[in-house]
Protein backbone atom coordinates (compact mmCIF):
# COMPACT_ATOMS: atom_id res chain seq x y z
CA UNK A 1 0.00 0.00 0.00
CA UNK A 2 1.42 3.12 -1.36
CA UNK A 3 2.01 5.79 1.84
CA UNK A 4 1.47 9.63 1.21
CA UNK A 5 3.49 11.47 4.31
CA UNK A 6 7.07 12.41 4.40
CA UNK A 7 8.31 8.66 4.24
CA UNK A 8 6.13 7.69 1.06
CA UNK A 9 7.71 4.63 -0.54
CA UNK A 10 8.47 4.24 -4.30
CA UNK A 11 7.55 0.79 -4.94
CA UNK A 12 10.16 -1.01 -6.81
CA UNK A 13 8.35 -2.61 -9.75
CA UNK A 14 7.07 1.31 -10.22
CA UNK A 15 11.13 2.20 -10.56
CA UNK A 16 12.03 0.05 -13.15
CA UNK A 17 8.45 0.62 -15.07
CA UNK A 18 9.62 4.43 -15.04
CA UNK A 19 12.33 4.46 -16.97
CA UNK A 20 10.23 2.83 -20.02
CA UNK A 21 8.35 6.29 -19.77
CA UNK A 22 8.31 8.13 -23.16
CA UNK A 23 10.84 10.56 -23.49
CA UNK A 24 12.41 9.91 -19.98
CA UNK A 25 14.15 6.55 -21.67
CA UNK A 26 17.68 6.62 -21.75
CA UNK A 27 20.18 4.08 -23.99
CA UNK A 28 21.01 0.78 -22.44
CA UNK A 29 24.44 0.43 -24.07
CA UNK A 30 27.10 -0.50 -21.42
CA UNK A 31 28.43 -3.59 -20.84
CA UNK A 32 30.62 -4.88 -18.09
CA UNK A 33 33.99 -4.13 -19.19
CA UNK A 34 33.10 -0.43 -20.15
CA UNK A 35 31.13 -0.31 -16.43
CA UNK A 36 34.09 -1.56 -14.59
CA UNK A 37 36.36 0.82 -16.53
CA UNK A 38 33.53 4.02 -15.40
CA UNK A 39 34.79 2.41 -11.98
CA UNK A 40 38.22 2.60 -12.33
CA UNK A 41 37.97 5.89 -14.39
CA UNK A 42 35.89 7.17 -11.17
CA UNK A 43 38.52 5.94 -9.08
CA UNK A 44 42.11 6.53 -10.13
CA UNK A 45 42.41 10.23 -10.44
CA UNK A 46 43.37 13.21 -7.68
CA UNK A 47 43.08 10.74 -4.73
CA UNK A 48 46.58 8.56 -5.65
CA UNK A 49 48.17 11.49 -7.92
CA UNK A 50 47.57 14.35 -5.14
CA UNK A 51 45.95 13.36 -1.82
CA UNK A 52 48.48 10.95 -1.29
CA UNK A 53 51.36 13.54 -0.52
CA UNK A 54 49.15 14.90 2.55
CA UNK A 55 48.18 11.18 3.84
CA UNK A 56 52.16 10.98 4.15
CA UNK A 57 52.47 14.03 5.51
CA UNK A 58 49.64 12.90 8.45
CA UNK A 59 50.95 9.49 8.86
CA UNK A 60 54.16 9.16 7.45
CA UNK A 61 55.12 5.78 5.92
CA UNK A 62 52.03 3.96 7.27
CA UNK A 63 49.95 5.79 5.14
CA UNK A 64 50.37 2.47 3.25
CA UNK A 65 48.33 1.17 6.19
CA UNK A 66 45.88 4.24 5.78
CA UNK A 67 45.26 2.80 1.93
CA UNK A 68 44.14 -0.51 3.34
CA UNK A 69 42.16 0.86 6.30
CA UNK A 70 40.05 2.62 3.34
CA UNK A 71 39.64 0.27 0.83
CA UNK A 72 38.22 -2.10 4.15
CA UNK A 73 35.74 0.80 5.02
CA UNK A 74 34.65 0.92 1.56
CA UNK A 75 34.55 -3.07 0.81
CA UNK A 76 31.32 -3.39 2.74
CA UNK A 77 29.72 -0.60 1.55
CA UNK A 78 30.67 -1.73 -2.08
CA UNK A 79 28.95 -4.99 -1.57
CA UNK A 80 25.94 -3.05 -0.84
CA UNK A 81 25.79 -0.92 -3.54
CA UNK A 82 25.74 -3.93 -5.85
CA UNK A 83 23.02 -5.39 -3.82
CA UNK A 84 21.19 -2.32 -4.37
CA UNK A 85 22.05 -1.84 -7.37
CA UNK A 86 21.80 -5.42 -9.20
CA UNK A 87 18.43 -5.49 -7.60
CA UNK A 88 17.04 -2.03 -8.70
CA UNK A 89 18.91 -1.04 -11.86
CA UNK A 90 17.16 2.45 -12.19
CA UNK A 91 19.35 5.85 -12.51
CA UNK A 92 19.91 7.52 -9.24
CA UNK A 93 21.66 5.25 -7.14
CA UNK A 94 21.80 5.97 -3.62
CA UNK A 95 19.06 8.29 -3.78
CA UNK A 96 16.52 5.89 -5.55
CA UNK A 97 17.42 3.25 -2.85
CA UNK A 98 16.59 5.02 -0.21
CA UNK A 99 13.23 6.16 -1.76
CA UNK A 100 12.54 2.27 -2.01
CA UNK A 101 13.72 1.97 1.45
CA UNK A 102 13.48 4.35 3.90
CA UNK A 103 11.13 6.62 2.10
CA UNK A 104 11.05 10.11 0.40
CA UNK A 105 12.46 12.45 3.06
CA UNK A 106 14.96 10.19 3.23
CA UNK A 107 15.71 10.27 -0.70
CA UNK A 108 15.67 13.98 -0.52
CA UNK A 109 17.88 14.26 1.87
CA UNK A 110 20.82 11.12 0.61
CA UNK A 111 20.22 13.15 -2.99
CA UNK A 112 20.52 16.38 -1.84
CA UNK A 113 23.64 14.92 -0.11
CA UNK A 114 24.71 13.19 -3.66
CA UNK A 115 24.63 16.96 -5.19
CA UNK A 116 27.02 18.06 -2.74
CA UNK A 117 29.20 14.53 -3.50
CA UNK A 118 29.20 14.29 -6.91
CA UNK A 119 29.10 18.39 -7.80
CA UNK A 120 31.39 19.38 -5.73
CA UNK A 121 34.07 16.71 -6.18
CA UNK A 122 33.85 17.34 -10.02
CA UNK A 123 34.85 21.00 -9.14
CA UNK A 124 37.40 19.98 -7.03
CA UNK A 125 38.84 17.13 -9.10
CA UNK A 126 38.39 19.77 -12.02
CA UNK A 127 41.07 22.71 -10.25
CA UNK A 128 43.50 19.33 -9.48
CA UNK A 129 43.10 18.88 -13.57
CA UNK A 130 44.35 22.25 -14.30
CA UNK A 131 46.96 22.29 -11.32
CA UNK A 132 48.40 19.04 -13.17
CA UNK A 133 48.42 20.48 -16.50
CA UNK A 134 50.44 23.82 -15.00
CA UNK A 135 52.83 20.84 -13.58
CA UNK A 136 53.11 19.30 -17.06
CA UNK A 137 53.60 22.24 -19.08
CA UNK A 138 56.03 23.73 -16.55
CA UNK A 139 58.20 20.76 -16.72
CA UNK A 140 57.94 19.84 -20.15
CA UNK A 141 58.24 23.29 -21.77
CA UNK A 142 59.17 25.76 -19.00
CA UNK A 143 56.24 27.41 -19.45
CA UNK A 144 53.07 27.59 -16.80
CA UNK A 145 50.09 30.06 -16.69
CA UNK A 146 50.06 33.06 -14.87
CA UNK A 147 48.47 32.72 -11.54
CA UNK A 148 45.66 34.89 -12.70
CA UNK A 149 44.19 32.64 -14.93
CA UNK A 150 45.03 29.79 -13.16
CA UNK A 151 44.18 29.94 -9.29
CA UNK A 152 41.12 31.19 -7.84
CA UNK A 153 40.95 34.56 -6.11
CA UNK A 154 41.52 33.02 -2.98
CA UNK A 155 44.59 31.12 -4.08
CA UNK A 156 45.66 34.44 -5.37
CA UNK A 157 44.45 34.44 -8.86
CA UNK A 158 41.21 35.60 -10.33
CA UNK A 159 39.83 32.87 -12.27
CA UNK A 160 40.88 29.34 -13.00
CA UNK A 161 40.35 29.09 -16.72
CA UNK A 162 41.88 24.88 -17.22
CA UNK A 163 39.36 23.96 -14.78
CA UNK A 164 36.87 25.87 -16.43
CA UNK A 165 38.04 24.32 -19.60
CA UNK A 166 37.73 20.94 -18.49
CA UNK A 167 34.45 21.26 -16.96
CA UNK A 168 32.94 22.54 -20.23
CA UNK A 169 34.91 19.99 -22.23
CA UNK A 170 33.53 16.98 -20.75
CA UNK A 171 30.22 18.63 -20.29
CA UNK A 172 29.98 18.56 -24.09
CA UNK A 173 31.59 14.69 -24.28
CA UNK A 174 28.34 13.52 -21.83
CA UNK A 175 25.69 15.75 -24.18
CA UNK A 176 26.98 13.71 -27.46
CA UNK A 177 26.33 10.60 -25.63
CA UNK A 178 27.08 7.17 -23.26
CA UNK A 179 28.38 5.48 -25.85
CA UNK A 180 31.28 7.53 -26.81
CA UNK A 181 31.98 9.28 -23.19
CA UNK A 182 32.11 4.88 -22.28
CA UNK A 183 34.57 4.30 -25.24
CA UNK A 184 36.44 7.84 -24.69
CA UNK A 185 36.96 6.62 -20.95
CA UNK A 186 38.33 2.97 -21.36
CA UNK A 187 40.97 4.72 -23.68
CA UNK A 188 42.15 7.10 -20.72
CA UNK A 189 41.78 4.42 -18.29
CA UNK A 190 44.48 2.40 -20.19
CA UNK A 191 46.54 5.82 -20.55
CA UNK A 192 46.03 5.84 -17.15
CA UNK A 193 47.05 2.34 -15.34
CA UNK A 194 49.85 2.46 -18.06
CA UNK A 195 51.45 5.33 -16.07
CA UNK A 196 50.86 3.81 -12.69
CA UNK A 197 52.62 1.14 -13.80
CA UNK A 198 55.06 3.35 -15.55
CA UNK A 199 56.03 4.81 -11.75
CA UNK A 200 56.03 1.57 -10.26
CA UNK A 201 58.53 -0.02 -12.90
CA UNK A 202 60.73 3.09 -12.08
CA UNK A 203 60.09 3.33 -8.18
CA UNK A 204 60.60 -0.28 -7.49
CA UNK A 205 64.08 0.02 -9.53
CA UNK A 206 65.25 2.29 -7.42
CA UNK A 207 63.85 1.04 -4.27
CA UNK A 208 65.23 1.74 -0.98
CA UNK A 209 64.17 1.25 2.69
CA UNK A 210 65.58 4.27 3.47
CA UNK A 211 62.50 6.33 4.20
CA UNK A 212 60.55 3.34 6.17
CA UNK A 213 61.78 4.98 9.33
CA UNK A 214 59.97 6.08 10.89
CA UNK A 215 57.27 3.94 10.04
CA UNK A 216 54.77 5.59 12.08
CA UNK A 217 55.39 9.07 13.80
CA UNK A 218 51.75 10.03 14.48
CA UNK A 219 51.04 6.24 15.48
CA UNK A 220 47.92 4.81 14.93
CA UNK A 221 45.81 7.68 15.04
CA UNK A 222 47.51 9.44 12.61
CA UNK A 223 46.68 6.10 10.12
CA UNK A 224 43.36 6.61 10.81
CA UNK A 225 43.14 10.46 10.54
CA UNK A 226 45.30 10.02 6.90
CA UNK A 227 42.84 7.24 6.25
CA UNK A 228 39.35 9.86 6.59
CA UNK A 229 41.21 12.02 3.69
CA UNK A 230 42.85 8.85 1.25
CA UNK A 231 39.42 7.86 1.52
CA UNK A 232 39.06 10.63 -1.41
CA UNK A 233 41.04 8.55 -3.17
CA UNK A 234 38.63 5.09 -3.59
CA UNK A 235 35.55 7.38 -3.93
CA UNK A 236 33.88 6.14 -7.34
CA UNK A 237 32.81 2.92 -7.36
CA UNK A 238 29.53 3.90 -6.83
CA UNK A 239 29.35 5.61 -9.78
CA UNK A 240 29.36 2.42 -11.62
CA UNK A 241 25.56 2.25 -10.06
CA UNK A 242 24.83 5.41 -11.13
CA UNK A 243 25.02 4.43 -14.72
CA UNK A 244 23.09 1.14 -13.91
CA UNK A 245 19.72 2.37 -16.55
CA UNK A 246 22.18 1.89 -18.89
CA UNK A 247 23.51 -1.51 -18.22
CA UNK A 248 22.61 -4.13 -20.93
CA UNK A 249 22.98 -6.64 -18.24
CA UNK A 250 22.52 -4.83 -14.52
CA UNK A 251 22.21 -8.29 -12.44
CA UNK A 252 25.15 -9.97 -13.94
CA UNK A 253 27.48 -6.69 -14.46
CA UNK A 254 26.89 -4.60 -11.84
CA UNK A 255 27.83 -6.65 -9.04
CA UNK A 256 31.39 -7.80 -11.06
CA UNK A 257 31.91 -4.01 -11.80
CA UNK A 258 31.86 -1.81 -8.21
CA UNK A 259 33.82 -5.25 -6.52
CA UNK A 260 36.05 -5.51 -9.18
CA UNK A 261 36.61 -1.98 -9.50
CA UNK A 262 37.25 -1.26 -6.33
CA UNK A 263 39.69 -4.30 -6.38
CA UNK A 264 42.02 -3.64 -9.16
CA UNK A 265 42.39 0.21 -7.29
CA UNK A 266 43.20 -1.21 -3.76
CA UNK A 267 46.17 -2.91 -5.35
CA UNK A 268 47.52 -0.32 -7.43
CA UNK A 269 46.94 1.85 -4.44
CA UNK A 270 49.31 -0.09 -2.14
CA UNK A 271 51.77 -0.96 -4.40
CA UNK A 272 52.06 2.75 -5.58
CA UNK A 273 52.66 3.84 -2.18
CA UNK A 274 54.69 1.54 -1.09
CA UNK A 275 56.95 2.64 -4.07
CA UNK A 276 56.23 6.20 -3.87
CA UNK A 277 57.85 5.97 -0.49
CA UNK A 278 60.92 3.30 -1.54
CA UNK A 279 62.06 6.42 -3.44
CA UNK A 280 60.87 9.49 -1.30
CA UNK A 281 60.46 10.96 1.88
CA UNK A 282 56.63 11.58 3.42
CA UNK A 283 58.55 15.51 3.66
CA UNK A 284 59.78 15.44 -0.31
CA UNK A 285 55.73 14.39 -0.64
CA UNK A 286 53.92 16.15 2.05
CA UNK A 287 53.35 19.50 0.09
CA UNK A 288 53.76 19.23 -3.51
CA UNK A 289 50.44 19.85 -6.06
CA UNK A 290 51.84 16.57 -8.09
CA UNK A 291 53.75 14.10 -4.57
CA UNK A 292 53.97 11.23 -7.02
CA UNK A 293 55.98 13.57 -9.51
CA UNK A 294 57.90 14.89 -6.99
CA UNK A 295 58.85 11.71 -5.65
CA UNK A 296 60.10 10.69 -9.37
CA UNK A 297 61.92 13.91 -9.21
CA UNK A 298 63.52 14.99 -6.12
CA UNK A 299 63.63 11.40 -4.48
CA UNK A 300 64.72 9.53 -7.61
CA UNK A 301 66.26 12.47 -8.94
CA UNK A 302 64.52 11.57 -13.04
CA UNK A 303 62.84 14.33 -13.92
CA UNK A 304 61.97 12.64 -17.79
CA UNK A 305 60.29 10.46 -15.32
CA UNK A 306 58.38 13.00 -13.16
CA UNK A 307 56.85 15.16 -16.62
CA UNK A 308 55.11 11.46 -18.10
CA UNK A 309 53.97 11.25 -14.88
CA UNK A 310 51.98 14.94 -14.66
CA UNK A 311 51.16 14.21 -18.35
CA UNK A 312 49.90 10.98 -17.14
CA UNK A 313 48.29 12.42 -14.11
CA UNK A 314 46.16 15.26 -16.21
CA UNK A 315 44.91 11.92 -18.29
CA UNK A 316 43.93 10.37 -15.46
CA UNK A 317 42.18 12.64 -13.45
CA UNK A 318 40.01 13.61 -16.90
CA UNK A 319 38.51 10.35 -16.72
CA UNK A 320 37.43 10.84 -13.20
CA UNK A 321 35.84 13.93 -14.32
CA UNK A 322 34.25 12.60 -17.11
CA UNK A 323 32.53 9.56 -14.59
CA UNK A 324 31.87 11.67 -11.58
CA UNK A 325 30.49 14.28 -13.64
CA UNK A 326 28.17 11.33 -15.60
CA UNK A 327 27.04 10.24 -11.93
CA UNK A 328 25.62 13.66 -10.95
CA UNK A 329 23.41 14.31 -14.23
CA UNK A 330 22.00 9.97 -13.60
CA UNK A 331 21.11 11.46 -10.22
CA UNK A 332 20.09 14.62 -10.82
CA UNK A 333 18.07 13.04 -13.37
CA UNK A 334 16.39 10.49 -11.01
CA UNK A 335 15.50 13.74 -8.70
CA UNK A 336 13.70 16.03 -11.60
CA UNK A 337 11.73 12.66 -12.94
CA UNK A 338 10.49 12.00 -9.10
CA UNK A 339 9.18 15.67 -9.29
CA UNK A 340 11.55 16.69 -6.35
CA UNK A 341 13.47 19.05 -8.80
CA UNK A 342 11.83 20.98 -11.74
CA UNK A 343 10.55 17.68 -14.04
CA UNK A 344 11.13 19.48 -17.55
CA UNK A 345 14.51 19.36 -16.49
CA UNK A 346 14.85 15.40 -16.92
CA UNK A 347 13.80 15.38 -20.63
CA UNK A 348 16.17 13.48 -23.22
CA UNK A 349 17.36 14.85 -25.91
CA UNK A 350 16.15 12.98 -28.78
CA UNK A 351 18.99 13.42 -31.30
CA UNK A 352 21.27 12.17 -28.64
CA UNK A 353 19.46 9.95 -26.34
CA UNK A 354 20.64 11.59 -23.15
CA UNK A 355 19.53 14.27 -20.52
CA UNK A 356 21.30 17.55 -22.95
CA UNK A 357 19.40 20.03 -20.84
CA UNK A 358 20.31 19.17 -17.36
CA UNK A 359 23.82 18.19 -18.60
CA UNK A 360 24.57 21.96 -19.72
CA UNK A 361 23.05 23.34 -16.86
CA UNK A 362 25.06 21.46 -14.27
CA UNK A 363 28.15 21.48 -16.45
CA UNK A 364 27.65 25.78 -16.31
CA UNK A 365 27.17 25.69 -12.35
CA UNK A 366 30.26 23.53 -11.30
CA UNK A 367 32.37 25.07 -14.17
CA UNK A 368 31.30 28.63 -11.93
CA UNK A 369 31.93 26.68 -8.98
CA UNK A 370 35.24 25.59 -10.48
CA UNK A 371 36.79 28.50 -11.55
CA UNK A 372 36.32 30.34 -8.13
CA UNK A 373 36.44 28.09 -4.96
CA UNK A 374 39.69 26.82 -3.69
CA UNK A 375 40.47 23.02 -3.48
CA UNK A 376 41.34 22.85 -0.16
CA UNK A 377 38.35 22.22 1.99
CA UNK A 378 36.71 20.02 -1.05
CA UNK A 379 38.42 16.69 -0.28
CA UNK A 380 36.78 16.86 3.33
CA UNK A 381 33.32 17.75 2.16
CA UNK A 382 32.96 15.44 -0.37
CA UNK A 383 34.33 12.58 1.61
CA UNK A 384 31.83 13.64 4.64
CA UNK A 385 28.98 13.73 2.24
CA UNK A 386 30.02 10.17 0.47
CA UNK A 387 30.67 8.53 3.73
CA UNK A 388 27.20 9.89 4.84
CA UNK A 389 25.51 7.91 1.60
CA UNK A 390 27.54 4.40 2.61
CA UNK A 391 25.66 4.72 5.90
CA UNK A 392 22.52 5.02 4.33
CA UNK A 393 23.08 2.32 1.54
CA UNK A 394 24.04 0.04 4.16
CA UNK A 395 21.40 0.57 6.07
CA UNK A 396 19.11 0.09 3.40
CA UNK A 397 20.09 -3.57 2.02
CA UNK A 398 19.16 -4.19 5.83
CA UNK A 399 15.59 -2.70 5.64
CA UNK A 400 14.88 -3.78 2.39
CA UNK A 401 15.87 -7.60 3.03
CA UNK A 402 12.73 -6.93 5.77
CA UNK A 403 10.80 -4.86 4.01
CA UNK A 404 11.16 -6.81 0.90
CA UNK A 405 12.33 -10.28 1.45
CA UNK A 406 10.69 -11.93 -1.84
CA UNK A 407 12.41 -9.18 -4.14
CA UNK A 408 14.80 -11.41 -6.78
CA UNK A 409 17.77 -10.18 -5.68
CA UNK A 410 20.37 -11.01 -8.61
CA UNK A 411 23.01 -10.47 -5.86
CA UNK A 412 23.20 -10.82 -2.18
CA UNK A 413 25.64 -9.27 0.37
CA UNK A 414 26.59 -12.44 2.56
CA UNK A 415 26.05 -12.32 5.65
CA UNK A 416 23.53 -10.26 6.35
CA UNK A 417 23.07 -7.59 8.48
CA UNK A 418 26.73 -8.02 9.91
CA UNK A 419 28.32 -6.63 6.90
CA UNK A 420 26.09 -3.77 6.22
CA UNK A 421 26.24 -3.48 9.80
CA UNK A 422 30.45 -3.32 9.72
CA UNK A 423 30.08 -0.96 6.80
CA UNK A 424 28.26 1.58 8.66
CA UNK A 425 30.51 0.94 11.28
CA UNK A 426 33.49 2.25 9.23
CA UNK A 427 31.66 5.12 7.34
CA UNK A 428 31.07 6.49 10.79
CA UNK A 429 34.69 5.83 12.02
CA UNK A 430 35.98 7.56 9.49
CA UNK A 431 33.58 10.81 9.27
CA UNK A 432 34.39 11.10 13.09
CA UNK A 433 38.28 11.96 12.07
CA UNK A 434 36.92 15.11 9.93
CA UNK A 435 37.25 18.24 11.25
CA UNK A 436 34.61 20.04 12.89
CA UNK A 437 34.83 23.04 10.53
CA UNK A 438 33.77 20.24 7.77
CA UNK A 439 30.72 18.79 9.88
CA UNK A 440 29.70 22.42 9.91
CA UNK A 441 29.27 22.68 6.40
CA UNK A 442 27.61 19.58 5.97
CA UNK A 443 25.16 20.22 8.68
CA UNK A 444 24.35 23.99 6.33
CA UNK A 445 24.29 22.12 3.36
CA UNK A 446 21.51 19.31 4.72
CA UNK A 447 19.39 22.55 6.20
CA UNK A 448 19.06 24.24 2.92
CA UNK A 449 17.94 21.31 1.05
CA UNK A 450 15.34 20.84 3.85
CA UNK A 451 14.31 24.04 3.65
CA UNK A 452 14.12 23.86 -0.49
CA UNK A 453 12.63 20.15 -0.12
CA UNK A 454 9.71 21.66 2.06
CA UNK A 455 9.26 24.93 -0.59
CA UNK A 456 9.72 22.21 -3.92
CA UNK A 457 9.57 18.93 -3.58
CA UNK A 458 7.16 18.17 -0.76
CA UNK A 459 4.51 19.66 -3.07
CA UNK A 460 5.16 18.28 -6.62
CA UNK A 461 6.40 14.90 -5.82
CA UNK A 462 4.56 12.51 -8.08
CA UNK A 463 5.49 9.84 -5.01
CA UNK A 464 3.18 11.63 -3.07
CA UNK A 465 0.77 12.97 -5.59
CA UNK A 466 0.26 9.37 -6.81
CA UNK A 467 -0.51 7.99 -3.40
CA UNK A 468 -3.21 11.14 -2.50
CA UNK A 469 -4.86 10.40 -5.73
CA UNK A 470 -5.32 6.35 -5.63
CA UNK A 471 -6.44 7.48 -1.56
CA UNK A 472 -9.11 9.79 -2.77
N1 LIG B 1 38.61 8.80 -6.29
C1 LIG B 1 38.60 9.97 -7.08
C2 LIG B 1 39.96 10.58 -7.15
O1 LIG B 1 40.84 10.14 -6.47
C3 LIG B 1 37.58 10.95 -6.64
O2 LIG B 1 40.14 11.52 -7.88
Amino acid sequence: MARSGLFAIRDVGSLIHATAEEGTELKKAVGVTQLTAMGVGAIIGTGIFVVIGKGSGIAGPAVILSFVLAAVACVFSALSYAELSSSIPVSGSAYTYTYATMGEIVAWIIGWDLILEYGVSVAGIAIGWGGNLNAFLDSAFGVALPDAIAKSPEDGGIVNLPAVFIVLAITLLLVRGVTESARANLVMVIVKLAVLIFFLVVAFANFSTKNFHPFAPAGMDGVTAAAAIIFFAYIGFDAVSTGSEEARNPARDLPWAIIGSLAICTVFYVLTSVGALGIASPDQMKDSDAPLAAALDQGAGMSWAAGILALGAVVAITSVVLVIFYGQTRIFFAMCRDGLLPRRMAKVNQRYGTPARLTVTLGVLIAILAALVPLGTIVELVNIGTLFAFVLVNIGVIVLRRTKPDMPRPYRVPWSPVLPLLGVAFAIYLMSDLPLDTWIRFVIWLAAGLIIYGLYGYKHSLVRQRARDGQS
